[in-house]
């Protein structure tokens, strides 16, 4: 099989057990997320307030940022999986939640420099999978991400709909790039930046911890997870996110038994953030391409092909919880 590093169930028509969502049909981004389109992602709540998004890696533990315990400890927090919408969740049949058994923040990970932010919460007990639960695939170390991405929409123009999962999609943006934008240095390997160099289409507050993903070959990998940014759909600063294929061995490490499914993705061609004079480009959608036409003017170049590099942050945004780092 094309995927040598998910595990695949065999018993069920070889269908692997990450990275696959029936209910999801979307192509295009920049509307409410139907239900069951993105299985893996949780909503981490205190107190019922939304504090930070999360993704399922297997049927015991969630992949979230560091930053989101900075004043919230483990046993306060409630894990809510199968959720499409924060303000149905308690009527909504396909919803679960589980208290956290144990939490376990990167040694790494530094408040100042935003580097390896990363944490791993395991849950009381195990979830079952169902087509609105089910874990994402994790990228796995050497995999590749050129510049060109999507992700989650963060603004106030509909503040009635901010309970609502929300999906957007966002160009990566390479590292080289963005170590200009920030100041060289402050972009360490173990991040990935994405976001319109426009301005627009960001992840914000309250979506940290919550995955970036790409769909490889029908399967959906998780690339990033959100992290920091100067403001939110600031011209010129992309998002920051900590790039999930530095840790696979770590991951390993804590998780011994029942491991997540790692996926190589690989992007071909060339990467533009070496080189500027090359990329064959391919419309992702209509909006992407008015957007897009606008970067192109500007110099931008996005070496991807269509279909090759979707990839989305989700945010199940809340006003209550402000969350992302915003320096
Ligand atoms: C993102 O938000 C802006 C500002 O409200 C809006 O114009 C744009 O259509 C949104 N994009 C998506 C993809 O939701
Ligand atoms: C929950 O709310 C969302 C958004 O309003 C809606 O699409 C979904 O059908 C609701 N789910 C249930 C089970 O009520
Ligand atoms: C932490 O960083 C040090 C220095 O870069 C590195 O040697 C070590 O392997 C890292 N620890 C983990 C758990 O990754
Ligand atoms: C891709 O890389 C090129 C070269 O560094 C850069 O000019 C461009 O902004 C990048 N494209 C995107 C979408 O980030």
């Amino acid at each position: 099989n094309s995927h040598p590093c998910v595990k695949y169930n065999t018993a069920l028509f070889l269908l692997p057990v990450c990275g696959v969502a029936p209910l999801n049909t979307k192509i295009v981004g920049g509307q409410d997320a139907s239900p069951g389109s993105w299985p893996w992602q949780v909503s981490l709540q205190t107190n019922d307030f939304h504090f930070c998004g999360g993704s399922l890696i297997n049927s015991n533990w969630v992949l979230t940022a560091a930053h989101c315990f900075a004043s919230i400890t483990a046993s306060q927090v409630t894990v809510y999986l199968g959720d499409q919408s924060l303000s149905n969740q308690t009527s909504n049949p396909n919803v679960v939640s589980r208290s956290v058994s144990q939490l376990i923040i990167h040694p790494n990970y530094s408040s100042s420099t935003h580097d390896s932010d990363l944490a791993l919460l395991k849950l009381s007990s195990s979830v079952t999978f169902t087509n609105y639960i089910t874990p994402i695939c994790l990228a796995a170390a050497g995999s590749k991400f050129f510049n060109g991405t999507l992700t989650w929409n963060r603004t106030n123009s509909k503040p009635s709909d901010v309970n609502t999962l929300l999906e957007v999609q966002i160009p990566v943006v390479g590292n080289r790039k963005c170590n200009c934008l920030y100041g060289v240095g402050d972009i360490t390997d173990n991040m990935v930046c994405a976001g319109l160099l426009a301005g627009g289409k960001d992840s914000c507050q309250g979506d940290s911890g919550g995955p970036l993903v790409s769909k490889q070959s029908g399967v959906w990998v998780q690339a990033g997870i959100v992290s920091f940014g100067i403001g939110c759909a600031q011209p010129n600063y992309p998002g920051l996110y900590t790039r999930v294929s530095q840790y696979q061995d770590w991951i390993n490490q804590q998780i011994t038994s029942n491991q997540p499914g790692f996926v190589t993705f690989t992007s071909t061609g060339t990467d533009g953030d070496l080189n500027r004079n090359v990329a064959p480009y391919l419309l992702l959608s209509q909006i992407f391409h008015l957007v897009m036409d606008h970067m192109f003017s500007i110099g931008e170049r996005s070496g991807l092909q269509e279909g090759q590099f979707s990839t989305w942050t989700l945010l199940l945004r809340s006003k209550a919880f402000p969350e992302r780092d915003v320096i």
